[in-house]
């Protein structure tokens, strides 16, 4: 089987970690944490998930012009994924995620979109391929217009849930939230003309066209340590398997794999698997 070549338009975000004993409510302070950075991004994320589950993958995005972006891309260009329309901004700094993760896994984040925010709908250039995965942490208009002119197979994963035009739920063949997204967008969800996958944590996911399930399962058993890059995992991987002309239900499977793979390791995407990883525990 040829591999396909994905593209994903996303964000690029160093993640500064704070490992608490606790997830803080709102107006307070918790103390005793670890602290960590890791490349991240929900773009950088997905297209790195791709890339380790076996794809060929171009990043679209946007960092500054600071030593933050060689931090954020580091992992990325290690692992082969093509940055050749990666831009660099002059005018702001790259992407940071300040992100508080649980013992339990459970993680609480804020993001600086910094760059992110740069990448405006006149300044895409969109290379080709079979695949688009796009998500909401650059600007909805350029998610917009590259679902609109794609040519192949459009994922949208809708995070961090906002409004959209609505174009974007029309034009994209698979759209991807967990349960909170879900609630956000309610009926609206109504006006996408493909798949949705609705991910609900450690209670596995849904496959969807309309109301008609295709497809539901549990993820395999896992000792979660942190669920940062979960939903960029089960998105890349779904794509990747939906690709390869995978049914639904095992496609499913495989996407529930790898992201619960995803929570065993700290970090976004030092904990991303690689496609040996999945392939040995997915059904
Ligand atoms: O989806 C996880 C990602 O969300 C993190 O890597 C962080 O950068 C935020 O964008």
């Amino acid at each position: 089987m040829t591999a396909p070549t994905i593209v994903v338009l996303g964000s690029v975000n160093l993640d500064i970690v704070a490992s608490a004993p606790r997830l803080p409510v709102a107006g307070e302070t918790v103390t005793d944490a670890s602290l960590n950075r890791y490349p991240g991004g929900k773009g950088a994320n997905q297209a790195l998930a791709a890339r380790r589950l076996g794809a060929n993958v171009y990043l679209v995005a946007r960092v500054g012009n600071d030593s933050v972006a060689d931090e954020a891309l580091s992992i990325l260009r290690d692992d082969g994924v093509d940055l050749q329309y990666c831009e660099t901004d002059e005018s702001t700094s790259t992407g940071i995620a300040l992100i508080a993760v649980a013992p339990s896994g459970e993680n609480q984040i804020v993001v600086a979109p910094g760059a992110n925010r740069t990448l405006l709908p006149e300044l895409l250039h969109i290379p080709e391929g079979d695949g688009l995965i796009c998500q909401l942490e650059v600007p909805a208009d350029s998610v917009c217009k590259a679902a609109i002119e794609f040519p192949g197979f459009v994922c949208v994963n809708l995070a961090p849930a906002m409004q959209v035009p609505v174009e974007v739920l029309q034009n994209a063949d698979l759209i991807v939230v967990n349960e909170t997204e879900a609630a956000y967008y309610g009926s609206s969800l109504s006006a996408a003309g493909g798949l949705i996958a609705t991910t609900f944590g450690a209670r596995g996911a849904e496959l969807r066209r309309g109301e008609q399930v295709l497809a539901n399962t549990l993820p395999p058993e896992v000792n979660a340590i942190d669920a940062t890059g979960a939903g960029d995992t089960f998105t890349a991987a779904l794509t990747v398997a939906l690709l390869e002309k995978v049914d639904p239900q095992r496609a499913l499977q495989f996407a529930c794999t790898a992201a619960a793979l995803s929570t065993t390791v700290a970090g976004a995407q030092t904990s991303l698997p690689q496609r040996k990883d999945v392939d040995s525990v997915a059904i």
